[in-house]
């Protein structure tokens, strides 16, 4: 029987990332990064980071202060042109987000987004943990804040970089043969969270956001070739920024937490490397570790044996890249019973249909 061969062309990602294998943060310089909620935490140490190294940053986000006075202070330390730019941005309201992006564009020295990062996110009390009263006469609707900034404040986002990414002059359709070093891009980042590949206790609506993301990721990167488009996904798992609330430093007391600086590798890689698409990075604690011989990783003593130094994993590749040729696979066999039954099969189906219609076999 032949040996399995993975089909990584139907799944449109590039090779498993090797994170112990350095890239050049210098690629990021002269591209137009456009972020949402970048006046804080990740946000901030990507902006900072990336302007540093030479590319134009657009933070949109609701905190005006925040982001007012970082990119004051960013562009205080550049020569030349101002390479941070804040535009208040609420990523709940579409119109603001579509006034964001035309804004960025505005503000791009070359008319263009080269990456777009859908990094606005909130966390906190949960209504559907609360023991409100249902039962009253008319109970108002339930907040769901946090759905809607981790979600549909994402959906916008990347609605939007659909559109105005390949709309970016000089740059070209993306792919794993593509010049890492070239500024012009078409790149969407994702934040998602270890809240996207396991459950997160007492925050239901930030693991169902978060699973989404997920599943938005997983969805666009089959079509993303299409559009030229390359996506990525980063999930961080607990890091201290003040997303973090009181309640779950608590519980998260004596634990091992990642730090910013990690995060903020992870996505530069992503950002730098235009070679890399459909991957994700998981980011934790910097651990020393060694992998055994069945593939899963222990701790170790710095310095062991076949020990290295790592905060950010690739985590389910190959089982994503399983599921994702089991889908296809699936998707073939219901094809072939599709034209197995052939064109009688589609009419007896449209016969059922009209006669459902008029309330038969019901
Ligand atoms: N810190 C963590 O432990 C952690 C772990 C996994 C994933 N994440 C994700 O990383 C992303 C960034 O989080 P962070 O840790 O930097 O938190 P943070 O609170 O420091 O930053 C979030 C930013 O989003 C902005 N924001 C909130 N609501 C907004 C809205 N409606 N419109 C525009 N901007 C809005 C805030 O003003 C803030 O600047 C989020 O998507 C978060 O879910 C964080």
């Amino acid at each position: 029987m032949a040996a399995y061969q993975p089909q990584r062309a139907a799944v449109l990602q590039s090779p498993p990332i090797d994170v112990t294998i350095p890239y050049e943060t210098a690629w990021v310089a002269d591209k137009v990064v456009l972020i949402t909620g970048g006046a804080s935490g990740f946000g901030a140490g990507f902006v900072r980071h990336w302007a540093k190294h030479g590319a134009t940053v657009i933070i949109g986000d609701i905190n005006v202060n925040k982001g007012d006075a970082l990119c004051r202070d960013i562009n205080n330390q550049v020569t030349g042109t101002n390479k941070a730019h804040f535009v208040h941005c609420d990523v709940t309201n579409w119109q603001s987000q579509v006034n964001l992006f035309k804004e960025a564009v505005k503000l791009s020295p070359h008319g263009g987004l080269d990456c777009v990062v859908a990094n606005a996110g909130i966390a906190g009390s949960d209504v559907m943990q609360e023991g409100k009263k249902l039962d009253a006469a008319e109970p108002p609707p339930p907040d769901f804040k946090i759905i809607d900034v981790n979600l549909t404040g994402v959906l916008y986002t990347t609605h939007l970089a659909y559109f105005w990414l390949p709309r970016n002059p000089g740059s070209s359709s993306s792919s794993i043969d593509a010049k890492p070093s070239s500024p012009r891009d078409r790149h969407l980042l994702l934040l998602g969270s270890v809240a996207s590949l396991c459950p997160i206790a007492i925050q239901p609506q930030y693991g169902a956001a978060k699973h989404a993301v997920l599943g938005l990721f997983r969805s666009l990167r089959a079509t993303s070739g299409l559009q030229g488009i390359r996506i990525n996904l980063l999930c961080p798992y607990f890091i201290d920024t003040p997303i973090v609330t009181t309640p779950a430093r608590f519980a998260l007391a004596g634990g091992a937490t990642g730090q910013v600086q990690h995060v903020v590798d992870a996505a530069t890689r992503f950002v730098s490397d235009s070679r890399i698409l459909g991957r994700a990075l998981v980011v934790g604690p910097k651990m020393h570790l060694r992998q055994t011989s069945t593939g899963e990783w222990e701790l170790t003593t710095p310095g062991a044996t076949g020990s290295i130094e790592a905060a950010v994993f690739e985590p389910y590749a190959d089982d994503w890249e399983d599921q994702d040729l089991w889908n296809r696979n699936f998707v073939r066999l219901l094809n072939g019973v599709q034209s197995a039954r052939g064109w009688v099969g589609w009419a007896q189906d449209i016969v059922r249909a009209v006669l459902y219609g008029f309330g038969f076999g019901r």
